[in-house]
């Protein structure tokens, strides 16, 4: 076993990066990383999940300017007005990505549990029924293990001394995106993680004090 000071230390500096040295990851690191990344618990060993390693400039630039895209229509909508300066800060990193050497597309699959195939089949009619399908989909299964699989990857893309962001922000660009990659109809795009060597050191945002998120219940 690792000792524990430094699996902390690994967990605790490991930062958000959004700036990229211009310098190319061996393109054996990437697999090696994601290889790790998908021994995270996952629904049913299911492993709802498929990774695209995206290091074509073009295709880079073309996934940024439909996020921006987004980002401005979004930005532009009356509504935004009463979010004030909060917009222009996020309006202007949404496409950050664009200057990462290699960018990861999450696509998450579709997993059904024999508890959703149970209610699938119960259909619609009964009310608990739906009620139930609906807490399921709230926390559903396939998200849950995706978000495992990708929260493995950023400890072991810092390990490796690379930067990374965890992004659901070009969600809002998912169809364009799928496109973009050719994405099968049964594969939805949720997250997209740049990746880089860093090219700067974030200011460690702190967490909240463990006794304001935990509770014993004895
Ligand atoms: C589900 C999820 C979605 C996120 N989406 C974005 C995003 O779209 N853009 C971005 O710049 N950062 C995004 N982040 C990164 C968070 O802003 C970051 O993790 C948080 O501010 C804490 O900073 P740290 O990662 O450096 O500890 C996301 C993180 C998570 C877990």
């Amino acid at each position: 076993m690792i000792d524990f000071g430094e699996l902390r230390e690994l967990i605790k500096s490991r930062r958000s990066v959004r700036k990229f040295q211009d310098k190319p990851i061996p393109e054996d690191l990437l697999p090696k990383a994601l290889e790790l990344a998908t021994w995270a618990p996952n629904g049913g060993n299911h492993q709802p999940w498929r990774f695209l390693i995206v290091s074509n400039k073009d295709l880079i630039n073309k996934m940024a300017d439909a996020v921006k895209a987004k980002t401005e229509l979004i930005a532009s909508w009356p509504e935004a007005k009463q979010f004030g300066e909060v917009v222009e800060r996020w309006r202007k990193a949404a496409d950050f990505f664009r200057s990462a050497p290699v960018c990861i597309a999450v696509l998450l699959g579709k997993y059904s549990s024999i508890a959703d195939q149970i209610l699938r089949a119960r259909g619609e009619t009964d009310p608990v029924g739906r009620e139930i399908r609906s807490y399921r989909q709230l926390g559903s299964s396939s998200l849950q293990s995706v978000a495992a699989a990708v929260a493995y990857l950023l400890l072991i893309l810092h390990y490796f001394g690379l930067g990374a962001t965890w992004m659901a922000g070009p969600q809002q660009a998912k169809k364009e995106i799928e496109q973009l990659l050719g994405v099968p109809p049964e594969w939805d795009f949720v997250d997209l993680i740049p990746v880089g060597y860093p090219a700067e050191t974030p200011k460690n945002p702190g967490r909240k004090a463990v006794k304001e998120v935990v509770q014993f219940l004895r």
